[in-house]
């Protein structure tokens, strides 16, 4: 599996939007009508805040790199990821004390100076007093014991400032309580978490307390998010955090998983639910107890900003902002300039090695050459890194078209290039080029699930399959499209005839 030939490729990624649900037309009130998920594509476990009229929000990454995207938008729909490329994962999960980001809640680290702390546990999150002191909260290993508990750090040093974290909620008694936030209103401390797991019972329940140490009563109608136990398009609604816009009306993120199959393709979301949180009071989420979510919605949204004679939705382009770069859902055709930079919106697998990647190439403008690698991307890894060379793009929409133009020569047994649909490195499909046998070329499906055989060439449900490939045909075209919410097809044509021949489903 070692490529000793660069691999060139354009992209062309044609995200076709087609929505299976109609818009409603009711309008009430000052109310907007808008769509979950707001981030669509693999976004779990949202952080937002606003700064003056620009909202931020922070999502998990897991594998993924850039770690911790981070994600902007004036008008809570349309939003564009931001995070520079170049950012170091050594940093990702430190804390930066810069006020601008102090609401992000340690998720991420854009200064320059992280600290670093020790917490046994996971989803750390910070807390500023009125009073100076900062507080972390996190979610002890449920395994050990479930429980989420809190510190004072020393901003400067990342020490904590009154001994071992102390357990301040346990929850309602729902599994793995989990993802604290604390907000501070109208004399309470109000703790949010995430109880329920990660299978179809999540949930989100509140406590509050007079202390900052508690003891921290539960909200009389707990759950005050959930949609376990219904049968909505949208489930797992849970991992929540709330904010409060320019306009003083409250809202929640959370993560959502669309249960268009049982497989669930399109991972963990965003979505966005409005909040109605009365002095004195626990806030009530999306007009109910407990709140559900759905995914069309309407809210309060943040209005409508006229630029010169064309009313529109303004979103931000902070000056980090290439061109080139599109919002969240939106097509995308990467053609790879000279000069220009790999888009932000693309991620790679581990940390990857930009070496290997090159814009537009002297001897090849307008494409990206790709150097291969030993690795594979079913390895496993212990230092974050070995992976084949890999670069991609969320499916953020349900149904969609993805090509990419190849431009590759197998030259070994074993050599091969393509195109992968990624869920992580034990679930993936794979349409690559290959040589086997010496220089026979192959155009080659595989499924690499749990219960594939067979190297992936055989599944009991996806079919897999290998065609030879002409002997002078270079310049391919690999496409990947989702019929619908439940079948990839997975093809390739020859570049110019655009007639695309079915390898096999997935
Ligand atoms: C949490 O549960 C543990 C173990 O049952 C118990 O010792 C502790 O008092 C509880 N803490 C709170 C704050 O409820
Ligand atoms: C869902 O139903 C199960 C089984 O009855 C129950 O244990 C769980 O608490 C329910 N979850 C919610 C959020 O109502
Ligand atoms: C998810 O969708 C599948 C297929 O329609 C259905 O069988 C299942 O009951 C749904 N699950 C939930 C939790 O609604
Ligand atoms: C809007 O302004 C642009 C540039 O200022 C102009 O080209 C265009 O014709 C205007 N459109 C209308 C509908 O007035
Ligand atoms: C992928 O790499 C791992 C080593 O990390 C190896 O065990 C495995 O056989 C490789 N898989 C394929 C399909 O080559
Ligand atoms: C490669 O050659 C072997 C031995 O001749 C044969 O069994 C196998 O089917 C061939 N593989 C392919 C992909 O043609
Ligand atoms: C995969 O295999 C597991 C264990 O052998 C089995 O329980 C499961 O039903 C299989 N899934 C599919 C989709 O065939
Ligand atoms: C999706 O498309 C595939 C291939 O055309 C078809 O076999 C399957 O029945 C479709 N599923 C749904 C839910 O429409």
């Amino acid at each position: 599996m070692f490529l000793t030939l660069p691999v060139l490729l354009s992209l062309v990624l044609s995200i076709t939007k087609c929505s299976v649900y109609a818009a409603s037309d009711t309008k009430v009130q000052a109310l907007k009508d808008y769509k979950n998920p707001i981030i669509s594509g693999f976004s779990p476990d949202p952080s937002c805040i606003h700064v003056d009229e620009q909202f931020f929000c922070v999502t998990s990454s897991f594998s993924a790199f850039p770690g911790i995207p981070v994600y902007t938008s004036r008008d809570l729909v349309q939003w564009e990821q931001i995070v520079a490329q170049a950012q170091r994962w050594d940093i990702l999960c430190h804390v930066n004390a810069g006020h601008h980001w102090k609401a992000v809640r340690g998720l991420v680290a854009i200064g320059e100076h992280p600290i670093r702390f020790t917490f046994t546990g996971y989803d750390t999150s910070l807390f500023w007093d009125d009073d100076g002191k900062v507080y972390v909260q996190g979610s002890h290993y449920w395994r050990i014991f479930p429980a989420v508990q809190q510190f004072q750090i020393d901003l400067k040093t990342g020490a904590s400032l009154n001994g071992d974290p102390v357990t301040i909620w346990n929850g309602t008694g729902g599994m793995a309580p989990e993802g604290p936030h604390i907000y501070k209103k109208d004399g309470f401390y109000y703790l949010l978490i995430a109880e329920g797991g990660t299978a179809l019972g999540p949930m989100v329940t509140m406590a509050r307390a007079t202390n900052i140490h508690g003891p921290y009563d539960p909200c009389p109608y707990n759950p005050v998010l959930t949609n376990a136990n219904t049968t909505e398009y949208l489930q797992t609604v849970g991992h929540a955090d709330l904010f409060e816009d320019s306009n003083s009306n409250w809202w929640s993120v959370a993560l959502a998983t669309r249960n268009a199959t049982v497989d669930f393709p399109m991972g963990r979301e965003t979505i966005l639910v409005p909040v109605v949180w009365h002095d004195g009071e626990f806030p009530v989420f999306n007009r109910g107890t407990p709140g559900r979510a759905y995914i069309d919605m309407n809210g309060p949204l943040p209005a409508r900003k006229s630029a010169g004679n064309v009313t529109k939705w303004l979103s931000v382009r902070p000056t980090l902002l290439t061109s080139g770069d599109v919002h969240v859902g939106q097509h995308q055709r990467i053609q790879f300039n000279p000069g220009s930079k790999l888009p932000r919106k693309l991620i790679y697998y581990r940390y990857p090695d930009f070496s290997a990647f090159t814009v537009s190439p002297p001897s090849h403008p307008n494409t990206l050459r790709i150097m291969g690698s030993a690795n594979n991307i079913s390895g496993t890894s212990s230092d974050l890194t070995g992976t084949s060379t890999f670069i991609a793009r969320r499916q953020d929409e349900v149904e969609f078209t993805a090509s990419v133009s190849l431009d590759f020569e197998p030259r070994v047994d074993g050599e091969e290039a393509g195109l992968t649909l990624f869920l992580n490195k034990v679930q993936h499909f794979d349409l690559g080029v290959v040589a086997l046998n010496g220089t026979q070329r192959f155009i080659r499906l595989r499924t690499i699930t749990a219960n594939s055989t067979d190297g992936g060439s055989v599944d009991p449900i996806s079919s897999p399959r290998m065609i030879i490939l002409p002997q002078k045909s270079n310049h391919l075209r690999l496409v990947v499209q989702a019929v619908n919410a439940s079948t990839y097809m997975f093809g390739y044509s020859d570049q110019g005839n655009g007639v695309v021949h079915t390898v096999g489903y997935g």
